[in-house]
């Protein structure tokens, strides 16, 4: 399951100021999840704020970190006034389930004992995940936001020892600073994590200190983390042509899914055949292809291309002296297809 980051508009536990100004700057970089807290900003600000995450197609989130009761069950009326997406926080959730009761909000309580402004995680692992699980038995408890970097102790062990013990998806809030920490939120299975105060002052290791460069190396380390960096360059035609003089012997040049993107030079006339399972796409680079049917012939020049649907018998003939052709379809595509002879090239040679 992907790892969700969002980005708290906080500093210190409190809603910064110029959360409007900065939240242009989030939406612009791609953030998917974007919260504030019930302190530092009155209602209205917090509703506007919501409106333009929303209107982003972003997710919305409202951490409560008011300790006393009062204070939270006027949090919990204002997040469903505003309308966010989530209510995360809070720790009285006997008293703010009635008032999500019928509403779309996904509740994620703290779990554990939560102390001070800001918050502190108190008690020992077996006590927070004692709390962790019986939270999670509430069916209006939808998740839990564990303050796991604002406890003492061993971190990784406590955020594993959550995770692993409900079956509700845990985000990690408290002080998540650099690429080692959200590799171990990853490590640790839970859904998120949230992060404020780091990119605000950035600190986050970047390149800079400003909001976009500090939420741009946060993406980066979670898409390294993830493994959605792509690996692949690209790959120039005329240089992959260069690298071969044979014809009618196909190069895989890559894959896709189960997919090949093969190079082909072609001279004079192929062999009548067909494949049985696969449909061929022949794309030209240079020259001319005369593609050859039992009931029509097609000319195919450069910039144009042909799908050969499977089963259909085709023979594939270089109308020019230079004939550059770039294959896509099936790794288990043999070019003859049906046919075995002096013109099967059963293993290729990969030449990117
Ligand atoms: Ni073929």
């Amino acid at each position: 399951m992907a790892l969700d980051f969002i980005f708290m508009l906080t500093r210190n536990d409190r809603t910064v100021k110029d959360a409007m100004e900065h939240l242009q700057t989030v939406l612009a970089t791609g953030v998917h999840h974007v919260g504030f807290k019930d302190i530092g900003l009155p209602v209205e600000d917090l509703k506007e704020l919501n409106q333009t995450i929303q209107f982003a197609g972003a997710v919305s989130y409202l951490e409560v970190v008011s300790l006393d009761i009062e204070s939270e069950i006027a949090s919990a009326k204002s997040a469903l006034e505003i309308g966010v997406d989530f209510l995360l926080g809070g720790t009285h959730v006997e008293a703010v389930l009635p008032i999500l009761a019928g509403s779309d909000i996904q509740y994620y309580p703290f779990p554990g004992r939560i102390t001070g402004h800001p918050s502190v995680l108190e008690g020992t692992q077996e006590q927070i995940v004692a709390s962790a699980k019986a939270l999670s038995l509430y069916d209006g408890v939808h998740g839990l936001d564990l303050l796991a970097y604002r406890a003492k102790g061993d971190i990784d062990a406590l955020m594993t020892a959550v995770c692993s013990a409900v079956d509700k998806p845990v985000v990690v809030a408290g002080s998540i600073d650099t690429p080692k920490r959200i590799q171990s939120v990853e490590n640790s299975g839970a859904a998120g994590f949230t992060i404020g105060t780091a990119a605000l002052d950035g600190v986050f290791p970047a390149k800079d200190t400003d909001l976009e460069s500090q939420l741009s190396a946060i993406q980066e380390a979670l898409a390294r983390i993830e493994s959605r960096i792509s690996p692949q360059g690209k790959v120039n035609l005329e240089q992959g042509f260069a690298k071969f003089s044979d014809p009618w012997s196909p190069k895989v040049a890559g894959r896709i899914n189960d997919m090949q993107i093969k190079l082909v030079k072609l001279a004079g006339s192929f062999t009548w055949h067909h494949h049985d399972d696969e449909d061929e796409l022949f794309l030209v680079n240079k020259g001319q292809l005369l593609m050859k049917f039992r009931d029509r012939e097609e000319v195919i020049e450069k910039g144009e291309f042909i799908i050969v649907p499977r089963g259909v018998e085709h023979c594939p003939v270089a109308l020019s002296d230079e004939c550059e052709v770039v294959l896509l379809e099936p790794a288990t595509t043999l070019n003859t297809g049906n046919v075995e002879n002096g013109f099967t090239v059963s293993d290729l040679e990969k030449i990117s």
